[in-house]
C-alpha cells in the first residue's frame, strides 16, 4: 500500500468535481420507481441488517437447488467464508437448465452481432444443446470436476458456450481476455496448469484481424501445459493446426461425442466454477477464484434489483466476458434471470461512430450498461450521431470500472437516456463478485456517485487505524460484512488472499478494497480512486508490476516503473520509466511499445516512454511511484525524507 499522499497528489481533480455535484439530486421518473423490483430501499437495506442470513437465504430461494443448505453462512474458518453450506448446486443448472421447462425454452438467450455485421441468435434451448455438446467434447477429452479450462477468444458466442460448457462438468474456467498477448496468457495458463486451451484462429477489431491462434501457440510453447487446443474458426484466415494437438471446434461438434444427452454435474455450493485473473498490489496477477452456490445468488438478485430486468427486456453489458464485468452481466446473471442478452463483437465507433447507436435502434435495447471510457470516448464526436437513432427502446443505463466524472455521467444521462434513463453506476470488483455499491432505480441518484451499498451489503469509509471518517473526508473503503458473492481465496495462495484483503483490519474482519473513498452528507459514496500500484486504463485494470515485467524483458532495458497518469477519455493511461542496460544502444519508443504489445497487449502499451538514468526509490529499495507521478504532472514532489539520496 503506498503512502496517503499518493491520493492527495493526485485527486485533486476528483475533489473538485465531487464538490460540485455532491447536491444534485436526479431523480428517476415515478413510472421507473413505482415498477422497480426494489420500491423500497431503506426497508430492504434495514431488514438485510437485522437478519443478514435469512435476508440472503430469502434471495436464494428464487433460484434453484438440487438440494437445499445446511447452513446460509459458516464463519468458523474467517476470512475462509462459506456460504450455503451442504447446498447441491450447479450454476448451469439456473442459467439453462430450469428454463427448458418454462416459456423461457424458446425465448432467445442471445443475440450477438459480428463487427462485419453478421448475426447468430440462441434460444435458452438452443445455447442449452450447444453448451451440452461442447461439454460432451471436453469430456471426451478427460476434463473433468476441478480440471482448468483456459479460454481466450474475442467476444463471440463459443466463449460464453465455452464457459458454461466448463462449468456444466464442475470443471473451473479462466478466461484470458482476448486482448492479452503471449506473456499474459503463458502465466495465466501455467498458474492453471490447464491442460486445454479454447481459442479462435482469429478476431475482428477495428477492421482488422486480430491472429489469436498464433499467441495462442506461442503461449502454449512458453507455459508447457496444454495437451488440447479447441479452435474456433471466426474469420477464417490460414493458421498453423498442429496435429494431434489441435482441433477444429466445429469439427469436434460434428462429431458423434458432441451428445447434447449429458448431465449437469450436481456440485457442492462451495465447488470451484472460475478463477479470473486480476492485477493486484505487487508481483504477478491473482487468480481470484468464485464458486457456484453464493456467486449465482449474489448476481442474479443484484442484476435484478439495479437493471431491474423484466422477462420482456433486451439487454445489452456491452462488456468483455474475458473481464468480471462480462462473467457476471453478461453471461451468468442475464442467463439465470431468463432475460435476452445482446452482445457486439467489435468497437463502439468502428467504422463510425454511429455504431452502438445503431445496434440500440436495431435491436430495441432496453438497457446499455458500459464503462466511462466508452462513454467519454462516444462524448468526443458530439451529439449528432446518437440523436440520428430512435433510442426510445432504452429504459435505463449503467456504468462502471471507475469513478464516472459528472460531466460524463451528465451527457449519457441527457444525450443517450434522454433525460428519460436513470444512470445506474455500480460499483464492485473483480474480487466481490458482483455489485456492492449501487442505485436500484427508486432512489435518487447523483451525478458521479455510485451512491450507497446494496441491501446485504455493509461498507464504510475508514481512517488508516479504522475509525470512521467524517462526512467529506477520505479513507479506505472496506467491507465489514462477508458477502455470498466474495472471492473465496487466491488460487494455489491461500497467503496471499489473507495478507491481500483481510490483514489490514484482521482482528475486525474487514474487506480491504484497495479503493480510497469518502461518505458525503446525505451518506452517498463517492469513490476516488486505487490507493495500491493498480492502474485503470480505458477501464481496464493493470498492475504496474506486470506492465513493468513486459518491460524489462525488452532486451535493452534493465529496470522499469510505470505509473498512471490523468487522462481525458481513458481515466488514466501510462508512463514508463525505463533504465537502460549498460552499453546497450537506446531503443525508439515505438520499438519498446511494439515488445510490451507483443508480451501484454495493447491495453498495457504505455502512452509515454522516458528514458532515465535512475528511478527514485526508498531506502528500502522500493520505487517511489508518486515521486514520479508528481514529477510528471509538475505537482510538489510531497515527503520525500525516505528517498534514497
Ligand atoms: C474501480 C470491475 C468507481 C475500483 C467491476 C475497483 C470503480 C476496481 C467503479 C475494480 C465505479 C469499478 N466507480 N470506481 N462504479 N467500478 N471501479 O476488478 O477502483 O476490474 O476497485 O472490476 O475498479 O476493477 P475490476
Amino acid at each position: 500500500m503506498t503512502e496517503r499522499a499518493e491520493i492527495d497528489n493526485i485527486d485533486k481533480a476528483r475533489e473538485a468535481e465531487i464538490l460540485k455535484a455532491e447536491h444534485e439530486l436526479v431523480w428517476p421518473s415515478p413510472e421507473i420507481r413505482t415498477n422497480a423490483w426494489v420500491t423500497d430501499y431503506e426497508a430492504l437495506y434495514k431488514q438485510s441488517l437485522d437478519h443478514p442470513e435469512r435476508f440472503w437465504a430469502e434471495q436464494a430461494l428464487a433460484l434453484d437447488w438440487y438440494k437445499p443448505w445446511d447452513k446460509v453462512l459458516d464463519e468458523s474458518e474467517k476470512p475462509f467464508y462459506k456460504w450455503f453450506v451442504g447446498a447441491h448446486t450447479n450454476i448451469v443448472q439456473n442459467a439453462l437448465d430450469r428454463h427448458l421447462h418454462t416459456h423461457r425454452r424458446n425465448k432467445l438467450a442471445l443475440i450477438w452481432e459480428g463487427e462485419p455485421g453478421d448475426t447468430r441468435t440462441f434460444s435458452y434451448h438452443a445455447l442449452a444443446r450447444e453448451v451440452a455438446k461442447f461439454a460432451s467434447v471436453l469430456r471426451s477429452m478427460g476434463v473433468k470436476r476441478g480440471d482448468r479450462v483456459t479460454i481466450y477468444m474475442g467476444r463471440v458466442p463459443e466463449l460464453v458456450i465455452a464457459m458454461l460448457a466448463t462449468a456444466k462438468l464442475g470443471a473451473v474456467h479462466s478466461v484470458v481476455y482476448g486482448g492479452f498477448s503471449t506473456e499474459a496468457l503463458a502465466d495465466r495458463i501455467e498458474d492453471a496448469q490447464s491442460r486445454v486451451l479454447v481459442t479462435a484462429d482469429g478476431g475482428y477489431m477495428r477492421g482488422k484481424i486480430v491472429n489469436l491462434k498464433q499467441t495462442a501457440d506461442e503461449a502454449v510453447q512458453r507455459s508447457g501445459y496444454v495437451e488440447h487446443v479447441v479452435v474456433v474458426k471466426r474469420t477464417g484466415h490460414a493458421v498453423a493446426m498442429e496435429s494431434g494437438r489441435d482441433y477444429w471446434w466445429h469439427d469436434l461438434m460434428n462429431l458423434p461425442i458432441a451428445s447434447p444427452r449429458i448431465e449437469t454435474e450436481i456440485l457442492d455450493a462451495e465447488h470451484p466454477l472460475f478463477i479470473l485473473y486480476t492485477s493486484g498490489t505487487t508481483g504477478r496477477p491473482k487468480g481470484i477464484l468464485h464458486t457456484h452456490g453464493g456467486y449465482q445468488v449474489h448476481v442474479a438478485t443484484t442484476l435484478r434489483w439495479v437493471f431491474d430486468i423484466k422477462d420482456e427486456d433486451r439487454y445489452w453489458c456491452a462488456a468483455d466476458p474475458g473481464w468480471i464485468t462480462g462473467h457476471s452481466y453478461i453471461v451468468y446473471g442475464p442467463l439465470i434471470l431468463g432475460a435476452t442478452s445482446f452482445m457486439y463483437e467489435g468497437a463502439p465507433n468502428f467504422p463510425y461512430p454511429n455504431r452502438w447507436w445503431q445496434l440500440i435502434e436495431r435491436y430495441s435495447l432496453n438497457i446499455l450498461y458500459t464503462a466511462p471510457t466508452a462513454i467519454r470516448g462516444l462524448m468526443r464526436f458530439g451529439e449528432s450521431w446518437p440523436q440520428r437513432y430512435d433510442l426510445s427502446s432504452l429504459r435505463l443505463l449503467g456504468t462502471v470500472g471507475e469513478p464516472i466524472n459528472p460531466e460524463a455521467w451528465r451527457w449519457y444521462h441527457r444525450v443517450i437516456g434522454q433525460g428519460r434513463c436513470p444512470i445506474m453506476d455500480t460499483w464492485w470488483q473483480t474480487e466481490t463478485g458482483g455489485f456492492m455499491i449501487a442505485p436500484v432505480p427508486s432512489v435518487a441518484l447523483k451525478p458521479g456517485s455510485a451512491t450507497r451499498p446494496l441491501p446485504g451489503i455493509v461498507v464504510d469509509v475508514v481512517t488508516e487505524d479504522g475509525k470512521s471518517c467524517g462526512p467529506n473526508e477520505d479513507g479506505l473503503l472496506v467491507v465489514k460484512r462477508p458477502w455470498p458473492g466474495m472471492l473465496r481465496t487466491v488460487y494455489r495462495d491461500p497467503d496471499r488472499f489473507v495478507e491481500q484483503y483481510w490483514s489490514k483490519f484482521k482482528d475486525r474482519g474487514w474487506y480491504l478494497t484497495g479503493d480510497s473513498a469518502r461518505k458525503d452528507d446525505d451518506g452517498y459514496l463517492w469513490v476516488i480512486g486505487r490507493i495500491d500500484d493498480v492502474i485503470k486504463v480505458a477501464g481496464y485494470r493493470l498492475g504496474t508490476a506486470e506492465v513493468e515485467s513486459a518491460l524489462v524483458s525488452h532486451q535493452a532495458i534493465a529496470e522499469a516503473a510505470v505509473i498512471g497518469v490523468p487522462d481525458d477519455v481513458k481515466g488514466s493511461v501510462i508512463h514508463a520509466f525505463c533504465i537502460l542496460r549498460a552499453g546497450v544502444q537506446t531503443p525508439t519508443e515505438d520499438d519498446v511499445k511494439a515488445h510490451v504489445r507483443k508480451e501484454m497487449g495493447a491495453i498495457a502499451v504505455p502512452s509515454k516512454i522516458t528514458f532515465v538514468p535512475s528511478l527514485p526509490k526508498t531506502r528500502s529499495g522500493k520505487i517511489m511511484r508518486r515521486v514520479l507521478k508528481a514529477r510528471a504532472l509538475g505537482q510538489p514532489e510531497g515527503d520525500v525524507s525516505t528517498l534514497e539520496t
